[in-house]
This record gives structure tokens, C-alpha cells and sequence, in this order.
């Protein structure tokens, strides 16, 4: 299925020479939704995940579905003074601007494998935080998972090391 015509390219948003990759027009399509979803839930099981880990919003989107068809657990990472109980916090870089995000101490238990799952990889300030997160708390990053890599933005380069796939390319 080729799903880059589900996604709609936004011009000009949220800001003047930005093209925007909406995503909700292939999330709101059962088929590529499912079958988006079935490609990621084929690569984390070669990896052995004992938890998908997202940050909000989009990540959880996308590493919902797939952790309930790999019948394991799903931890939100989450934008600073969202979770309750005790969280580790990473500063971060992201396209449009700065930011804290956060997770639960308890949300990992030390030696899990981890799959990291977000809709798009741009410049990578989002998937690096979220990789601090995890191995923080005794995560090991076993694999990422992106409907979407904007390759213009060398956001890959953060990836070093960590296996990654990503459905669409742009
Ligand atoms: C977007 C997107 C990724 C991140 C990618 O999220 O969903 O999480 O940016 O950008 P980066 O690779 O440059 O870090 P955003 O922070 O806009 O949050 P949202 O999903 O809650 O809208």
C-alpha cells in the first residue's frame, strides 16, 4: 500500500514555509491506519518488545494500537506538569521551538526492551529526549518506529546507533 497519498501536505502551517504532513487523513482511513500499524507491529516483533514507550501527542497514536496487538504495555511521555507521580525530565529542541518532556520513574523496569514509536522524525530533538527517558530508567532502546522521516532535516543523525524505521520518506 503506498501510504504517502493518505497523508495531506498542509502549505504554509503552523507557520509561513513550513509544509505540513497531516497525518489524520491516513489515521482516519481503517485501512491505512491498520495497515500502518501492521508494518510496525511485524518490525517490533523481530525485536522482542516488552513495552512501546511514545510522546504525546502523535506518538501515542501510533504505539497504542501497536502495543495492544503485541499484547504488552504502553508508557506516555508527556510535556512537563502532565503526569502525577514522581517523573525524570529532559530539556529538548524541537522544530517550532523548546521544551521539557517527562516520564514516570516507575514506567520502566530496568532491562525492558523498549520500541519508541512517533508519527514523524524531523530534526530528531523529540526521539533523542525521548531515548535520555528511557535509558535513564534502565530502558534499552530497541528499536524506533515512525510513520513519517523528513530526511531534509538530518533528524537520522540522532539516531546513531539505534535501529529505526520510518514508513514514508519526504
Ligand atoms: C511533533 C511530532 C514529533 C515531533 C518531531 O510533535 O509529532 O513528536 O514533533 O519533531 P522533531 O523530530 O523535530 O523533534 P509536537 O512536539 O508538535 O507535539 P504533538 O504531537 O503533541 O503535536
Amino acid at each position: 500500500m503506498d501510504l504517502k497519498q493518505y497523508v495531506t501536505i498542509v502549505e504554509d502551517w503552523p507557520k509561513e514555509g513550513v509544509r505540513f504532513k497531516d497525518i489524520t487523513t491516513l489515521m482516519d482511513n481503517g485501512e491505512a491506519y491498520s495497515y500502518a500499524t501492521d508494518q510496525i507491529v511485524e518490525y517490533a516483533k523481530e525485536k522482542h518488545i516488552d513495552l512501546v514507550v511514545g510522546p504525546e501527542a502523535r506518538g501515542f497514536i501510533i504505539g497504542c494500537p501497536v502495543a495492544y496487538a503485541l499484547k504488552v504495555g504502553f508508557a506516555p511521555v508527556r510535556k512537563e506538569g502532565k503526569l502525577p507521580r514522581e517523573t525524570v525530565k529532559v530539556d529538548y529542541g524541537l522544530e517550532y521551538g523548546k521544551d521539557v518532556l517527562t516520564i514516570h520513574k516507575d514506567a520502566i523496569k530496568p532491562g525492558q526492551r523498549v520500541l519508541i514509536t512517533d508519527d514523524l522524525l524531523a530534526t530528531g530533538g523529540t526521539i533523542e529526549a525521548t531515548i535520555k527517558l528511557v535509558e535513564e530508567l534502565g530502558g534499552v532502546v530497541a528499536g524506533c518506529a515512525f510513520l513519517i522521516e523528513l530526511s531534509y532535516l538530518d533528524g537520522r543523525e540522532k539516531l546513531n546507533g539505534y535501529d529505526m524505521l520510518r514508513l514514508m520518506e519526504f
